[in-house]
């Protein structure tokens, strides 16, 4: 799901202080929304590691699959949106079930990833991640855009149920279109 991008949306720095976290109840558990640090990049990396096959099976060929795991899920490709204060995680008993990265990009804030655990999924964790970054867009005046590769199953009716609606499709040479979905700024100034 979301655009894989290590671009200059996700990876520019930013001076914002860190927020306090968010807590949520899931039907079972109580999670939290707080921003990644450093420390956590591994734990980042490995929600991604985890989730993002399963997600793409049947979309990319394995070895397109390998080589995007190459890029976009490593230590490195991650730690410059954790250091920027754009990446967040969802944390159930102190461990880390989920994350989003997101930052600006043209004018309006764009879900770069957003990815829950296999076994977490369901529970609540995807929709306190795209709240947050939802709630910081509104005091930014931006709107919120994700995108997600045609034919990834429940994602539409993940995003619909979260008021995202469809703004427009991206062809991809090669790979499935991009379905881009917005969410206006509920907060924009006049
Ligand atoms: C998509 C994803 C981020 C959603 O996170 P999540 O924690 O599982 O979702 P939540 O439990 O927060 O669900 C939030 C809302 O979306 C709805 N929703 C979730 N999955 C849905 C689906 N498949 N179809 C319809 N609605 C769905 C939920 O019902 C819930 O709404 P409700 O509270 O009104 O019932 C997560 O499932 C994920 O990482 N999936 C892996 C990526 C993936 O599967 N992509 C598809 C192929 S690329």
């Amino acid at each position: 799901m979301t655009r894989e991008s290590g671009g200059a949306g996700e990876n520019r720095e930013s001076d914002e202080p860190a927020r306090r976290p968010v807590r949520t109840e899931t039907a079972e558990r109580v999670g939290v929304v707080r921003e990644a640090v450093e420390s956590d990049v591994d734990a980042v990396v490995e929600v991604g590691r985890r989730t993002w096959p399963s997600a793409k099976a049947g979309l990319f060929d394995d070895d397109i699959l390998e080589l995007m795991l190459a890029k976009w899920w490593t230590p490195e490709a991650t730690l410059p949106s954790i250091r920027s204060g754009r990446t967040l995680v969802y944390e159930v008993d102190g461990r880390i079930v989920g994350m989003t990265a997101f930052g600006p990009h043209r004018g309006a804030q764009v879900v770069w990833k957003l990815y829950v655990l296999p076994e977490a999924q369901g529970l609540g964790a995807g929709r306190a991640l795209l709240r947050t970054v939802v709630e910081r867009a509104d005091e930014l005046g931006d709107d919120v855009f994700v995108g997600f590769h045609e034919g990834s199953d429940g994602v539409l009716g993940f995003l619909g149920a979260l008021g995202f609606t469809f703004d427009h499709r991206e062809a991809q040479s090669g790979l499935p279109d991009l379905i881009w979905m917005t969410r206006p700024c509920e907060g924009a100034l006049p």
